[in-house]
């Protein structure tokens, strides 16, 4: 599969986690195409809550500068989990669907099986996955920090079909720089990226190269740094990315 143009540019992702109701979000919408470039050399993803969705979709009127997608869904298409939301119900109103958030993996228990069934899921609806993967603070002061990208990618991504794996884009995210101001170095951005590139090379063969982002404390100040490490193509942002000018900032710096 010949990725479309769009996948060669870099990706800014603003992860919203659980903010903004749906007024909230919309207002959100409306200033950040306010402070958008007219033509932004990155791609831009919005991943709001489910329930503001639709708000952001209807708010941004068909704007193709940004793109639309989920934090998360169950792994069934349908069926009787009260509370969860499928990748079906996700396909009408979003491009992207982000998997394996530390977040989940941690606060919520979600093994590398249920992730990746969870990524297979989101590949059956049609949809993109953003499979997210990186160390802890502990696993860091381990030295395990390449073993556990590895193994979370593998996870993720082995026995697929080469298109598939075409279609997923990776997030490295040390889960001890997630919303505590830490940022890795673009050194160790890079380390994890290239991790990830071998593991993507070897499952396909050589065919597919997939996007890495980096995330974890990204800001306007540190951005151009982080997104210029090697392997480095884009950026999951979560706190930064619920004010317009911050987020706005970040996009521009992938420019
Ligand atoms: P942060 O979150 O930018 O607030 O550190 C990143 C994320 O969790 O995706």
């Amino acid at each position: 599969m010949t990725p479309d143009p769009w996948r060669k540019a870099p990706l800014i992702a603003g992860n919203w986690k659980m903010h903004k109701t749906p007024a909230e979000a919309r207002g959100l919408v409306r200033s950040l195409l306010g402070q958008l470039a007219a033509e932004p050399a990155a791609e831009v993803l919005l991943l709001p809550p489910f329930t503001a969705l639709e708000a952001v979709v209807e708010e941004l009127g068909g704007d193709t500068r940004v793109r639309v997608g989920a934090q998360n869904c169950h792994h069934e298409a349908a069926g009787a989990f009260t509370g969860e939301i499928s990748a079906p119900m996700l396909a009408p109103l979003c491009d992207y669907v982000l998997v394996g958030h530390s977040e989940r993996r941690h606060l919520m228990g979600e093994s590398d099986n249920v992730v990746r069934r969870k990524l297979d899921a989101v590949l059956v609806a049609g949809l993109l996955p953003v499979l997210a993967v990186g160390e802890t603070a502990a696993e860091r002061s381990a030295g395990v920090t390449e073993a556990v990208v590895e193994r979370q990618a593998r996870a993720g991504l082995e026995g697929l079909a080469i298109g598939e794996i075409g279609r997923c884009t990776v997030a490295y995210e040390p889960v001890w720089a997630i919303g505590t101001g830490a940022t890795a170095t673009p050194d160790d951005a890079a380390a994890a990226a290239a991790v990830i590139h071998r593991v993507v090379a070897e499952l396909s063969s050589g065919e597919v190269e997939v996007r890495v982002l980096y995330g974890g404390s990204v800001t306007p100040a540190n951005a151009a740094s982080l997104l210029s490490a090697p392997g480095v193509r884009g950026a999951l942002v979560g706190g930064a990315s619920l004010r317009a000018d911050e987020f706005a900032g970040i996009v521009a710096a992938a420019g």
